[in-house]
Parts: C-alpha cells; structure tokens; sequence
C-alpha cells in the first residue's frame, strides 16, 4: 500500500495532545498544503485563523456545548485552526450560482480539511474536526467580517492517544452500477 492511501486508512480524530509545540517549520509546511487545495473553479474562497491567544481559545470554547467530545481539545491543543469561508465565490458560473447547491463553499472547506488532516496525520499530527458550537458567537469572537463565516474548528497536536477506528459502512452498501 502506497504511503497516501495507508494515510488515509490510519488517520484517525484525535481529541489528546502532548505538550510539544508544533514548529514553525512544520506549520509552514501544513500551510502550504492548505494553500495547494482544490476547489471550485479554483475561487479558493477560505480564510483562515490561527488562534494562539489563550483567552480567545477560552471564549472560543465557550461557544462548544460542554458534551461535545472536543470542548478541551480547543484550548488543549498546542495549535487550534478556525476554518472561515468567503461566500458567494465558490459555485458561480458568471453572476449566477446555476447549480441546486448554490454556494459550494463546505465543499471546498471540506477538502481542505481533509488534505490538512491527512497532511497532519503524516507528520506525527493529531486533528479534530469540530463542527458542533455556535458559529454566530464565534464570528464575533474572531471578528470575522460580514460575508465570511466560521465554518469548523481544528485542534491539532502531537497525538497522546490512539484513536479508534469507527465502523464504516461497506462500500457494497453505497455503491451503485449505472443508476440507483
Ligand atoms: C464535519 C465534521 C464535524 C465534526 N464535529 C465534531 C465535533 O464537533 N466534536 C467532535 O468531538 N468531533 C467532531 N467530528 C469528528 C467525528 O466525530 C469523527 O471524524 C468521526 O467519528 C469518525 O472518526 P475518525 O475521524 O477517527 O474516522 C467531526 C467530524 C467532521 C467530519
């Protein structure tokens, strides 16, 4: 199995890091693959916030319902990523946004995620998608301007547990031949 797809396989979410900070030399390096993703009609339409103030991570976590798995890993983490989008770039074709989806901006920040994850989890990284809080209160946290929104939250850190594998659906129960 090539190193990508055993990546793939092994990454899992992780809510525990040890206290080792990420270098700088690293982030560069998980910016620059978040930099190369791919995205509709290439409009790359994310902003992104490194959150490093310990008191905006405390108001940050605030926003979480305390029975979200990651509420400590927001001020846990030694790195925490606040994933925002542009809207009303990705999707358009021309002035219109043609397709039922309209704006494909989730899209967009998904793959994002993924290729950080991934790209994460190769360099000894541990991640977590969160995506349970109120994003209208973490808007106003990080001043995001008005048309960009707070999509996810990303801590990230050496990891300090295993992860373990969920079930998954067999592919047999999702694919289909042709038509449905
Ligand atoms: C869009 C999205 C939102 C998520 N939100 C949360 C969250 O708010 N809190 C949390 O603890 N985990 C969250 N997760 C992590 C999932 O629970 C986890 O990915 C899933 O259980 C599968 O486990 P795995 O990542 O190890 O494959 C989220 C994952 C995704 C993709």
């Amino acid at each position: 199995m090539n190193e990508v797809i055993s990546n793939m396989f092994e990454r899992r979410t992780i809510r525990k890091y040890t206290d080792q900070a990420v270098t700088d030399e690293t982030l560069e390096q998980l910016y620059k693959v978040m930099e190369s993703t791919q995205s509709w009609a290439n409009t790359q339409c994310w902003e992104i916030v490194n959150v490093v103030n310990p008191e905006i991570r405390t108001q940050l976590q605030a926003t979480l319902p305390k029975q979200n798995p990651a509420y400590r890993a927001t001020v846990d983490a030694p790195v925490l990523f606040a994933l925002c989008a542009k809207k009303g770039t990705s999707g358009m074709i021309g002035d219109s946004m043609p397709t039922i989806h309209e704006d494909w901006y989730m899209y967009d920040l998904g793959l994002m995620t993924q290729n950080l994850c991934l790209a994460a989890h190769s360099l000894g990284l541990g991640t977590v998608v969160v995506g349970w809080f109120d994003h209208n209160k973490c808007n106003e946290i990080l001043n995001v301007p008005e048309g960009t929104e707070i999509v996810s939250m990303i801590p990230m850190g050496y990891r300090n547990q295993k992860g373990a594998m969920p079930k998954h659906k067999p592919f047999a129960s999702f694919m289909h031949t042709d038509t449905f």
